[in-house]
């Protein structure tokens, strides 16, 4: 919250809209960068000060740099928004979001949570209605944004690590699942840029199956019923018919959503295909689904800390995946993690 109450010059009819600090539960604060577009929006902008909210700028007055500036130079660092505008906030992040990722004044941190923030919201809305063109669309633009954030911003991936939920929910591991496997593919030069987008996009849609599932059966915390592992293992087949009917017709971005449970030496479903066999995309879907899903706390299984997961991977777990990408893992992972292999966990049971 801001310390010192700004003064700005408001228009005549802002006192009407000042309200009591009891109303605090009313409002969510916003970084006042996230909306120096210069451009129109459908939400209202508000200050705290003296112990109220006050109208700062109306919806139909756009905030520019120079305001931006000018706040800065009166110490204001928050600005306000009503929780109901929220999801128009959020809306309105996604379609700035290039030029705010590539914003290069605003620290990478801070990108990298409104980033964070647009995908969440962008994921919960298709996972509450596939069938809305709508959702899918946004998807297809996050997708895009995402990857060439991590393309251009080396640290991106880092940042992004250090904000992703530990509490598993289908529409954050898709999140997660898609940046992991981006920046996997950034470390190797056999995907191309085209390719890249692709994953990205796929690692977003790989889990859409399970939006055909009950909640009942995916949170499940004891053993699956045989009728209940049958609706489990359709969900690769079920999300690739849900892509293609919201209009997704790229081969390999369907082929990945499909086949991101099969194993790398067999074994796997739907098909029990294997090696090379496996569309490419899939193979570091499968990489990054399965190091999410035990970094994340389930409510079938514990959390496991990064180098745990990563430990259980190489040592019991190998046989499902591709070689390759998993050495990429370790090495993005980085130096701590890598060291720590082959030495006994210190917590949380043996592996
Ligand atoms: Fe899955
Ligand atoms: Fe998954």
């Amino acid at each position: 919250m801001p310390k010192t109450a700004y003064k700005p010059s408001l228009d005549s009819t802002a006192r009407d809209f000042a309200l009591d600090k009891t109303s605090i539960s009313r409002f969510v604060p916003i970084a006042p960068e996230s909306i120096a577009d210069g451009e129109a929006r459908n939400f209202s902008l508000y200050l705290y000060g003296d112990g109220r909210f006050v109208l700062y700028r109306r919806s139909e007055l756009p905030l520019a740099i120079e305001d931006l500036t000018r706040l800065k130079e009166n110490g204001v660092d928050t600005l306000w928004i009503l929780s109901t505008d929220h999801k128009k906030y959020l809306r309105h992040l996604q379609s700035n979001l290039e030029k705010i990722l590539t914003d290069y004044r605003v620290p990478i941190q801070d990108r990298s949570k409104l980033l964070y923030e647009v995908s969440r919201d962008v994921m919960e809305d298709l996972f509450k209605d596939p069938d809305d063109p709508v959702n899918l669309t946004r998807v297809e633009s996050l997708a895009k944004d995402q990857m060439h954030f991590l393309e251009k911003e080396p640290l991106a991936f880092r940042s992004l690590l250090g904000l992703t939920c530990h509490h598993y929910y289908t529409f954050t591991h898709s999140v997660h699942v898609s940046i992991i496997s981006s920046a996997l593919a950034l470390r190797q030069t056999i995907i191309d840029k085209e390719n890249r987008e692709k994953l990205a996009l796929a690692g977003l849609l790989h889990d859409l199956g399970k939006t055909l599932i009950s909640t009942d059966i995916l949170d499940k915390p004891g053993k699956l019923d045989q009728k209940e592992w049958i609706e489990i293992k359709n969900h690769p087949t079920n999300g690739r018919q849900l892509a293609k009917q919201g209009g997704v017709i790229d081969r390999d971005i369907l082929g990945a959503i499909e086949q991101h449970h099969e194993k790398y030496m067999g074994g796997g479903y739907p098909n029990g295909i294997g090696g090379n066999e496996i569309n490419i995309l899939a193979r570091y879907l499968t990489v990054a689904d399965v190091f999410d899903a035990m970094t994340t706390k389930r409510a079938y299984d514990r959390r496991y800390s990064a180098y745990a997961a990563l430990d259980k991977m190489v040592r019991q777990m190998k046989n499902l995946f591709d070689p390759e990408i998993l050495k990429v893992l370790i090495s993005l992972l980085g130096e701590p993690v890598m060291e720590g292999i082959g030495r006994k966990v210190e917590s949380g049971g043996t592996l």
